[in-house]
């Protein structure tokens, strides 16, 4: 079917339910509470509270929850086919605006035959007579949602099923729900029967998905049934459900945002909601999980470095699905520095962190930091500064400083070593730097000076000076030297030495 963004999906949460039933420790009446209230903020049209039925626990809690429900929301809980469940429900959700008794049996062949031990004719009897009894007890002010359990085993007996659920319409359901209960094979598969019972039932009958994540493909299935004609979407805060999961709610939401379709949550509410949810529930967050995960928005090859850092500020990525506003969570893309990854890396870390340094400098240290990251992996932001002070504010090379003396008019005798040889030159210049410049060039070694400039950096307690040196190296290249010290002077020549220690690490 085609759809248009006017089209606006229910999302009907199971967190407190099926993401409840599946916990270690199933929450209490307050727990529930809190859960209920994040919900209401993320603004889902309906919640399912949970299974009366199953415990004084869970009664109490549906109950509170039902008593405390804005209007608008639906408060529905979940009943076997047995008149005592459905009961249980009834008086539980009394007090909700919007009450909706959630009643069930499976319809596969295989659980009919294996689990429920009876005929396909005495499942659809059950089935009529308990969305009948529902119905009944509800009362006008509420609705009954009926669903298959095992829907999407359903393939060889879907005329059967379609037949069962024109009947259990006409008793008085009008959502019908189709779980997924296991996931066994592909998305599309179950999406076509989705399509087939749309096809099939009055137009008035909403239709449900609820997808278990089995095979990891819920969040496909359930987003591609909604294109197929299901309104209501069954979903759970951080994918909570059996086994593997219900369908996470906040992929479904996104996805469909990101599809043009006009999802009616509070998007923004999404990462600090699914932060509460693992506290809460004990389920950390999977390091890789889709859009809240602490690596979705990590990037450490090379070339996704250089694209994600080329669109940071854009609403669109060149690699992520959105921006993370969208979802409130306030960090940014993160560069890690493996060894896979290249200079945008450094220089991003090595700024980040306060430094500063050029792209060709970031260019010349990368393989030192590789050389690292092969060995140790991931470098932290440490390791990279201390790969910057080793590499960039001192550089090894042929050339090393001993001492040196100022003399009259500018003048400078300087000791210094090439390699095994050793000088002792003096020369006078225009100011210090230029005299040590001249004294370093009339030892036959030839590069240009073309500029200087000095900074105050603050590292760590201090503020120390950092000078800052341009050279021409004899290919005609320019080269960005850098000299630290507490002492300016020194900072100017150990600037100087760096400079020619580049230039000999080029030849
Ligand atoms: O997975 C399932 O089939 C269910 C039903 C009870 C809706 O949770
Ligand atoms: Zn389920």
């Amino acid at each position: 079917m085609s759809t248009t963004s006017s089209r606006q999906p229910f999302f009907y949460d199971i967190t407190l339910r099926d993401g409840n039933q599946s916990l270690k420790k199933p929450w209490n009446t307050s727990e529930k509470e809190i859960i209920f209230n994040l919900l209401v903020e993320l603004g889902v049209q309906g919640v399912e509270v949970g299974f009366s039925a199953a415990s004084d626990m869970d009664f109490e809690a549906c109950n509170r929850l039902a008593k405390i429900a804005p209007d608008n929301i639906v408060i529905s809980g979940l009943a076997r086919a047995v008149e005592s469940d459905i009961i249980k429900v009834a008086q539980a959700i009394e007090p909700a605006n919007k009450p909706r008794i959630h009643t069930f049996i499976a319809m596969s062949p295989f659980n009919m035959q294996y689990v429920l031990n009876k005929t396909p004719e005495q499942v659809r009897k059950i089935a009529i007579e308990a969305v009948e009894f529902a119905k009944k007890t509800i009362g006008k002010r509420g609705e009954v949602q009926f669903s298959i359990e095992h829907f999407g085993d359903c393939h060889e007996n879907i005329d059967f099923v379609i037949d069962s659920l024109k009947e259990v319409v006409k008793a008085g359901a009008t959502i019908i729900n189709l779980p997924n209960t296991v996931e066994r094979t592909r998305p599309k598969k179950f999406v076509e029967l989705v399509e087939k019972v749309y096809l099939a039932l009055p137009k008035d009958i909403t239709i449900a998905v609820h997808n278990h994540n089995d095979l990891g493909m819920a969040t496909a299935a359930t987003v591609e049934s909604y294109f197929a004609g299901a309104i209501q979407l069954e979903c759970a805060l951080n994918g909570l459900g059996e086994r593997a999961g219900n369908t996470n709610l906040y992929e479904v939401a996104i996805a469909l945002h990101n599809s043009g379709v006009n999802v009616p949550l509070n998007l923004n509410k999404i990462y600090e909601t699914a932060l509460t949810i693992a506290d809460m529930s004990g389920v950390k967050i999977y390091e890789k999980a889709a859009l809240i995960g602490p690596d979705a928005l990590a990037h450490r090859s090379g070339i996704h470095q250089d694209g994600a850092v080329k669109t940071k500020d854009m609403e669109k990525g060149a690699y992520r699905p959105i921006h993370p506003a969208l979802i409130g969570r306030k960090d940014d893309e993160k560069l890690g520095f493996t060894s896979q990854s290249g200079k945008t890396a450094i220089y991003e870390i090595i700024t980040g962190a306060g430094y500063p340094i050029t792209l060709a400098e970031a260019q010349r240290i990368a393989p030192f930091a590789k050389e690292a990251a092969e060995k140790i992996g991931e470098l932290s932001t440490r390791n990279i500064i201390d790969i910057y002070y080793n590499n960039v504010l001192t550089v090894k090379g042929g050339f090393k400083f001993i001492n040196m003396e100022k003399l009259a008019n500018d003048g400078i005798k300087i000791n210094f070593m090439y390699k095994d040889k050793e000088f002792n030159v003096e020369a006078h210049g225009n100011g210090p730097i230029d005299s040590c410049i001249k004294a370093l060039q009339s030892s036959g070694f030839n590069i240009e000076f073309l500029n200087y400039e000095q900074k105050a950096l603050n590292m760590g307690s201090d503020a120390i000076g950092m000078t800052i040196m341009y050279f021409k190296v004899p290919s005609g290249q320019t080269i960005v030297s850098r000299g630290c010290d507490e002492n300016t002077f020194m900072a100017n020549i150990k600037a100087i030495f760096n400079g020619f220690n580049i230039m000999d690490n080029m030849k």
